[in-house]
């Protein structure tokens, strides 16, 4: 009888900007199923203690990076610790991102280019230096993250939208180039998730979180981002590829995030 291979043990996963909210939880789950964790984000002082807390308490093991992911000379560095301290990259997480509320009109060259840069450029420097490791070695998968906001329109979030959407194509595009290596490209889009940062715009406690369990909730946690990311890190995902995974409870018409922020 078949049984269903959810396992991740035993694998090395990059976790960008893992100091909080959904990438941390990413590198605590997949910590917890026993992958060893790189994780990075722009201040040790943040990242360290996240290593530390997993090292203690988690089956795999982790490694706490400084490392701005705009940067291409710091992904470089990040990529070879990881690859000194597990001796190999088996997934990768592109999770680092962020964004500014700004009419269309309203958005300085400079600020597009800063949420294009954290966005997308960032993707891009992560995925074509781990990826690298993976094609020379036994293939891997990579994890992007998208949001509902990359599928549908985004009201006063369109350089944040734009960005998103293209990591949806870089994902498919990808899937195809690097499918000879053995290299899974797959993408999540997730709806409104709390997080410190989300937390702090809808004024949105931990404790009034509704629990898991309940499907008809406006918000995520970020344990719902993580599990979604663990399936297609493991074995389980092994058909799939070039995907985005909606992730965002139960499906309403337009974009219930812009809903939800007020920014329809
Ligand atoms: N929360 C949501 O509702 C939601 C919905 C859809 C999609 N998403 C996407 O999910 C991802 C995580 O979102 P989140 O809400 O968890 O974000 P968050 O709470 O703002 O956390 C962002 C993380 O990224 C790190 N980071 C920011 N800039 C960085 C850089 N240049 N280099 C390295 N690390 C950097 C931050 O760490 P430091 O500040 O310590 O550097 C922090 O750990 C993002 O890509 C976001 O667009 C979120």
């Amino acid at each position: 009888m078949h049984e269903a291979d959810f396992d991740v043990a035993g694998q090395t996963a990059i976790v960008t900007g893992a100091s909080q909210g959904i990438g941390r939880a990413i590198a605590e789950t997949l910590a917890a199923g026993g992958a060893d964790v790189a994780v990075c984000s722009r201040d040790i002082d943040r990242v360290g203690p996240v290593a530390d807390g997993i090292n203690e308490e988690a089956e795999g093991d982790a490694l706490a990076v400084e490392c701005n992911v705009r940067e291409r000379d710091q992904v470089e560095a990040f990529v070879e610790e990881t690859v000194e301290e597990f001796g190999d990259v088996d997934a990768l997480v592109n999770n680092a991102g962020g964004e500014f509320v700004a009419a269309f009109e309203d958005i300085s060259p400079n600020g597009w280019n800063s949420i294009v840069d954290l966005n997308l450029n960032s993707t891009f420097h992560c995925t074509q230096v781990a990826g690298e490791v993976m094609r020379e070695g036994d293939g891997g998968c990579i994890v992007n993250l998208s949001s509902v906001n990359g599928q549908h329109a985004a009201p006063n979030e369109s350089h944040y939208s734009a960005s998103k959407a293209a990591i949806i194509r870089l994902t498919e595009t990808l899937a195809v180039e690097w499918a000879d290596d053995g290299i899974r490209v797959n993408c999540v889009a997730p709806g409104l998730v709390q997080t410190p940062g989300v937390a702090e715009t809808l004024g949105i406690q931990s404790d009034q979180m509704p629990p898991r369990e309940q499907v008809d909730r406006r918000i995520g946690h970020g344990e719902d981002i993580a599990d979604v990311v663990q399936f297609l890190v493991s074995p389980a995902a092994a058909f799939m590829t070039g995907e985005t995974v909606t992730v965002k409870g139960v499906p309403r018409p337009g974009n219930s995030m812009q809903h939800d922020l007020g920014l329809e």
